[in-house]
């Protein structure tokens, strides 16, 4: 997004899809096809569709909206976001208006170094085959190059290489190549460096040849952000403290990590649905990640600093802006445009501040109001704007005159969209 356009708007939610729309078309962000595309209601038409994957008997549709407020590396950005569950896009816009009045988000991505394995069972004395493999790196980073010349005229290409013994004694050992990977996810390419270089593996080391396949746990492809809220903008230094507790209980206690981590991740999947990201990869990533030492973790923290909070986070994030999806999808390419992300790296700075922001939104509201009563709030304020919606789930008890209301509207209502695919 250009530096003149701001992603503030504020009180978008109260205006009609239409509105929103035409918001939107005036940023002069979108291109027709992608104007035209979101006009039409979006979707994806059952031909697409039907190349897309097998056995095609329709298509599955999802809201698709924006957070908004969010600034990142001192740029203003849109966030696309597709998801079922209410409150997820108005949490992040919440958390990142707060962090917008110290900045916004800052962050850094990796290069994209993805990781392909090659694994050898029944290698006659591995430690020495390990030795041997190591010796002819540069043969064996070359035979990968060899596998993808596109990827290597554009840039990319075979990085570097490890080998790990996994037991000596089975004669079991994995092999690593790092692959650079340019601007795409780049599962394809690295599962083609991974075939091509497996016979040169087995001649050197010897053995039986397993797996050839890449690793989800991308630790050359990490992407950290950072944020600063103040308590003022938090609603006082009480709430900032019940924040940094929240923190810390998360950080010693696996099952609320575990929890934490998913409000965590509910607007970082809800954008890289969106944007055409393989999701299954960045979750199963992010959760080894997080208890890569041995105890599971939260993926971000945050702590105390006079006058406010500081969030950080850090997880492997594979995403791409090219590739996959983006190719066939309109919905997809209208989402990029939206986000305006001109790399993979700058694109992962992005995802990774939509979790800061769904974080700190989530242990806001748990550590002052309590979850329910802003659902509830939200719920109410569209009904009061005449937006039909079914937003609510089991609701605990009404905790105020507007909850009351929700309520006793619930009770009435036949069958709650929410309640069949909502939750937190
Ligand atoms: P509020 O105080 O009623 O909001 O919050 P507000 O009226 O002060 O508005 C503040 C901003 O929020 C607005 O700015 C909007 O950006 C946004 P403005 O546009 O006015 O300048 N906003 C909205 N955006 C779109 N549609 C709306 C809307 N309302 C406000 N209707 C809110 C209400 C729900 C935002 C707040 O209570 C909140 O952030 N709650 C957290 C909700 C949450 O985290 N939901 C995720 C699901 S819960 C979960 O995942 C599991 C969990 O277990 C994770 C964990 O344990 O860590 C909780």
């Amino acid at each position: 997004m250009s530096q003149h356009v701001s992603s503030r708007i504020s009180g978008f939610y109260k205006r009609c899809l239409e509105e929103r729309l035409r918001a939107i078309q005036a940023l002069g962000l979108l291109d027709e096809e992608a104007l035209a595309h979101l006009a039409s209601g979006g979707g994806l038409p059952t031909a697409v569709a039907d190349r897309m994957c097998e056995n095609v008997i329709a298509t599955h549709a999802l809201p698709l909206g924006l957070a908004l407020n969010f600034r990142v590396n001192q740029r203003d950005v849109l966030v696309p976001m597709a998801v079922e569950e209410p409150s997820v896009i108005a949490a992040a816009s919440n958390a990142a208006r707060m962090v917008r009045r110290s900045g916004g988000f800052s962050g850094e991505a990796d290069p994209p170094i993805m990781t392909a394995q090659v694994q050898l069972d029944d290698v006659p004395d591995a430690e020495a085959a390990a030795g041997r493999l190591e010796a002819a790196r540069a043969s064996l980073l070359a035979a990968g190059d060899a596998a993808i010349p596109r990827m290597v005229a554009r840039g990319g290409g075979c990085r570097d290489l490890e080998v790990r013994v996994l037991s000596a004694e089975l004669g079991v050992l994995v092999v690593h190549l790092y692959v650079e990977v340019g601007d795409a996810m780049g599962a394809n390419l690295v599962d083609t460096v991974a075939e091509a270089v497996a016979p040169l593996v087995q001649r050197i080391a010897g053995g039986t040849l397993g797996l050839r396949i890449l690793s989800n746990l991308t630790v050359r492809r990490l992407v950290r952000v950072t944020a600063t809220v103040t308590d003022d903008a938090l609603g006082g230094a009480d709430v900032a403290s019940g924040i940094a507790r929240a923190s810390r209980f998360a950080e010693l206690d696996p099952y609320r990590a575990t929890t934490h981590n998913k409000g965590f991740m509910n607007g970082l999947d809800a954008a890289a649905v969106a944007l055409g990201q393989d999701f299954r990869a960045i979750e199963a990533g992010a959760h080894a990640y997080a208890s890569i030492g041995g105890r599971y973790r939260p993926l971000s923290t945050w702590e105390r600093i006079p006058g406010g909070l500081v969030g950080r986070a850090e997880l492997p994030l594979a995403v791409g802006t090219v590739g996959g999806a983006t190719e066939v999808h309109a919905g997809v390419r209208a989402a990029l445009q939206l986000v305006g992300a001109k790399s993979a790296r700058e694109l992962a700075v992005v995802l990774a501040s939509v979790g800061l922001a769904s974080n700190l939104a989530a242990l806001r509201a748990l550590a002052s109001e309590g979850i329910q009563r802003g659902h509830m709030r939200l719920h109410e304020r569209k009904r009061a704007l005449g937006v039909t919606s079914t937003a609510g789930g089991e609701a605990a008890g009404p905790a105020s005159g507007e909850g009351k209301r929700f309520a006793a509207e619930r009770a009435e209502a036949p069958r709650a969209v929410h309640q069949a695919g909502g939750g937190t």
